[in-house]
């Protein structure tokens, strides 16, 4: 399968959602020390998302509530050609209000040979009235058939986390069956809720106050989600890990669970494109310290205890 290739190196890049809405910010992303770059996810049409203050965020947590504020499928497909010059990966997110949606947004995906991969996000954990999609497994895993059968492209799902170790076994089994190229774990806790003592109120805007959760605290949660899918996957079903990561030291630990990349999202809010070149500093002094030529090397082999 194709995306074997991608990740057959460790890659370390953004998390859809971040610097990653406009033309521009793509374009920082890419000149910076990142591996690749994901889009913003796409929707059929344009959205202006939810109202503000829709994101909130401190060193150690980020609550968003965005509602997938985007500029379209047909204008992500326009620009990616003219962000092919950097050669660095360029996936493709997408996210549909329904089954038909995913399918058209894929095949408008396909006629972009510049896109090298493609995220679909069943994830989304802000728009009102919809639930997060991959909490109904079965339809999850209907959808992810059928978009396999319509698209060559490399081809992972951004899932949320799960509280039940069935629901990732009967998901890894069923993306393993179907041929599904990678995962990408997680998207945020999808029900936080932010207050601000001193002044009493909510910190965001949208649907009551509650949206997805992300930053340092999280690790640990994603940490054990990547664990009980590599498990399953064995490095046959690639795994980005995403959440919480901050250092190299964290980038490390994702590896040891069975990650092939890892994205940075609250981080990168917080510091920057120069996050990338600082967190793979960390990294290269890690691995000089324990006399190890590759990341590579590492992914899965976490010792038990
Ligand atoms: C949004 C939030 C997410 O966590 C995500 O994966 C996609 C979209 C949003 O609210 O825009």
């Amino acid at each position: 399968m194709k995306s074997q290739e991608f990740f057959k190196k460790f890659l370390i890049y953004n998390a859809s959602g971040v610097m990653c809405t406009t033309k521009e910010e793509l374009g920082k992303v890419l000149s910076s020390s990142a591996d690749a770059v994901v889009f913003k996810t796409a929707t059929l049409q344009p959205r202006e998302g939810n109202p503000e203050p829709r994101l909130f965020w401190t060193d150690e947590f980020s609550i968003n509530s965005m509602g997938l504020p985007n500029k379209g499928i047909d204008y992500y497909c326009f620009i990616a050609p003219e962000l092919k010059h950097f050669k660095k990966p360029l996936f493709s997110s997408i996210a549909g209000f329904s089954e038909a949606e995913y399918f058209e947004l894929i095949e408008k995906v396909n006629k972009v040979k510049e896109f090298d991969g493609v995220e679909v996000n069943l994830s989304c954990p802000n728009v009102e009235a919809s639930c997060v999609f991959a909490y109904d497994l079965e339809l999850s895993l209907k959808v992810a058939e059928k978009l396999r059968k319509m698209t060559d492209k490399p081809l992972g799902f951004k899932l949320p986390p799960y509280t039940e170790r069935w629901q990732i076994k009967k998901l890894a089994d069923g993306f393993l069956k179907i041929g599904v190229d990678f995962v990408v774990l997680c998207n945020s806790w999808p029900l936080g809720c932010v207050v601000d003592y001193k002044k009493e109120s909510l910190v965001i805007r949208p649907n009551q106050g509650i949206g997805g959760l992300g930053g340092k605290f999280f690790k640990n949660i994603v940490l054990g989600q990547v664990r009980l899918f590599y498990q399953v996957f064995k490095g046959r079903v690639k795994i980005v890990g995403v959440g919480g990561v901050s250092s190299g030291r964290d980038v490390y630990e994702y590896a040891l669970v069975g990650a092939n990349a890892v994205q940075i999202g609250s981080r990168l809010l917080h510091e920057g494109v120069a996050v990338f070149e600082k967190i793979k500093k960390e990294l290269e002094e890690i691995l000089r310290e324990k006399g190890i030529s590759s990341i590579d090397e590492k992914v899965g082999k976490v010792k038990e205890v």
